[in-house]
């Protein structure tokens, strides 16, 4: 029997926090793919096709609707924007955190943008 049979029990929980913790950077400072992961993954998938439990949609054919400027106006106040576009309202987005600059929802909204065909 090992002397320490505790001890890979005792690592694995030493590891957890970092296992379950996001990105400590501040929102300044990730790159639109860790901003994207952090505020959109969630519901749209990594790749923006949707996520497991559909809690959003794929972004999928949605290249011709949107450009930097109107995806930056829709994240910032969705039921605003879905509430004049047709296509939009029938299920609700939250709005992104209002703490994030505005260059840093550009990296994003850049990053979001090339996952759309
Ligand atoms: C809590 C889940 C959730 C999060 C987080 C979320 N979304 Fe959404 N998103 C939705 C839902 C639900 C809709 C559908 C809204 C509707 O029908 O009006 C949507 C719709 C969209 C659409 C429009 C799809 C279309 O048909 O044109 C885009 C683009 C989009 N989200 C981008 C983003 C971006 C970028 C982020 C991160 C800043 C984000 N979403 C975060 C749930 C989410």
């Amino acid at each position: 029997m090992s002397r320490r049979p505790l001890a890979p029990i005792a690592l694995a929980l030493a590891l957890l926090p970092l296992a379950c913790s996001g990105p400590k950077k501040p929102a300044d400072e990730q790159s639109g793919a860790e901003l994207y992961a952090t505020y959109c993954k969630s519901c749209h998938g990594k790749q923006g096709r949707g996520s497991f439990l559909n809690l959003g949609p794929s972004y999928e054919g949605l290249a011709q609707h949107w450009t930097a400027e109107n995806l930056l106006e829709y994240i910032a106040d969705p039921k605003t924007f879905a509430a004049a576009d047709e296509r939009l309202g029938e299920r609700e987005m939250p709005a992104i955190d209002p703490n994030v600059s505005m260059e840093a929802r550009r990296r994003l909204v850049e990053h979001a943008l090339g996952l759309m065909d």
